[in-house]
């Protein structure tokens, strides 16, 4: 009988998925339930989204398209990017993947052998640690808990890069704490990053136009602009215009981090296809008032999910400032009953939480943070405070 490859034995199914999942089976079997379990912005982009799509279909080229990205995507996010600080890019410094899921694990397989290390802060997006995992890379974890709002700081980025990783990964607006990084705290991590040339830095940034409070969105090369030469900015047009499933994401870094990029697509996906295409550019050449009623309206939603957060005696919730996600430390629960049932960590209570009130959230062990659970907010608005009333009840019969 023939072996699978190692690396397909370290990879590993979703956690977020697994609680989709029950979700899901709970509601065919005919229970009310409130998902606030999967990161999808549950909302649809502009109509010019749709019609650029449209018109791509009536000029089918019958050809393939580029490895790097359409000139015309590449310009049209080369505007984007200098609308959020980036400057002085220009198309060679771009390239294209399905997602920017896609394009993180092409990042890996172009910047990480077997063995190099890997560092990033905890809470992290699940998928950073199997795709180091698949790629055989060693991971450190640098871990941000609750007490310092999730966030990494100057003296956890030095004693991580001293061990000179071949890369740092860093996420901001933070999936799943949903924090963001004020200037001076990136201007903080930067200065630190300097010290290091020979990390390669990977900024997943793509909640980058979901910042609230007015923080605005800020990165390494705004405030040290000689990091540009290994810094990598990853983007996607999933979450920003309600795109999950057009699969577009893309990156702005060094020449010849985009060239490796685009040779490796050139050997696995080809090109993103003309019509996705022809949309992507709509939505970040076209009108952007979805986006921006969308990032209102979940800071509002924000303020809603942190204040019945916070009313739970016990359980702790940093202020998320951007995505749309909350974080909150629900350990107090660890160690009570509920109707009889013992519950010890954080996937017993999202087991619990989910058969007795119907309301799906994700375990924080998921995200490397098992003391905390993601609640992610964009179901309609009907729904979130019946939602946040059912987990307020549920602790309420703690025992
Ligand atoms: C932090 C982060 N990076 C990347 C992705 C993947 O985005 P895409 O849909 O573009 O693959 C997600 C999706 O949830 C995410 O939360």
């Amino acid at each position: 009988m023939p072996q699978l490859a190692q690396r397909v034995g370290r990879a590993k199914p979703s956690a977020i998925m697994v609680i989709a999942e029950k979700a899901k089976q709970l509601k065919a079997a005919g229970r009310d339930i409130i998902s606030f379990s999967i990161g999808v912005p549950n909302f649809l982009p502009g109509e010019h989204v749709y019609e650029a799509a449209r018109e791509a279909l009536k000029h089918d080229s019958g050809q393939y398209g580029s490895n790097r990205g359409a000139d015309a995507l590449l310009d049209a996010f080369l505007k984007h990017i200098e609308a959020l600080g980036f400057s002085g890019y220009g198309r060679l410094n771009l390239s294209i993947g399905i997602g920017a899921k896609q394009v993180l694990y092409n990042l890996a397989e172009a910047m990480l052998d077997e063995g190099d290390e890997i560092c990033f802060a905890a809470p992290y997006w699940t998928t950073y640690h199997d795709i180091a995992d698949i790629v055989g890379a060693k991971t450190n974890v640098l871990h941000c808990g609750p007490e310092q709002n999730y966030k990494l700081v100057p003296a956890q980025l030095e004693d991580a890069l001293k061990r000179k990783p071949k890369v740092f990964l860093f996420n901001n607006p933070s999936n799943p704490t949903g924090m963001v990084y004020t200037r001076e705290e990136i201007a903080a991590l930067a200065d630190v990053l300097a010290k290091y040339p020979d990390t390669w830095i990977v900024t997943d940034d793509i909640y980058n136009s979901m910042v609230f409070d007015g923080i605005g969105y800020h990165n390494f090369v705004f405030a040290r602009p000689e990091l540009r030469d290994r810094l990598v900015f990853v983007d996607s047009v999933s979450k920003t215009y309600g795109m999950p499933s057009w699969r577009v994401g893309l990156i702005a870094g060094p020449e010849s981090v985009a060239k490796a990029v685009t040779t490796l697509n050139s050997n696995h996906i080809t090109s993103v296809p003309d019509v996705i295409t022809a949309a992507a550019v709509a939505a970040f050449a076209g009108p952007q008032d979805v986006p921006r009623a969308k990032c209102e309206e979940f800071a509002g939603k924000r303020d809603v999910v942190v204040e019945a957060l916070r009313a739970i005696p016990g359980v702790v919730c940093p202020r998320p400032q951007g995505a749309f996600y909350a974080f909150p430390d629900i350990s107090v629960a660890f160690g009570k009953s509920y109707k009889g049932t013992k519950i010890s960590n954080d996937v017993e209570f999202c087991a619990a939480l989910l058969e007795a009130t119907g309301v799906a959230c994700v375990p924080g062990s998921a995200f490397g943070e098992p003391r905390a659970m993601r609640i992610s907010y964009t179901c309609p608005t009907a729904q979130l405070k019946p939602g946040l009333e059912r987990i307020q009840g549920f602790f309420a019969e703690l025992t």
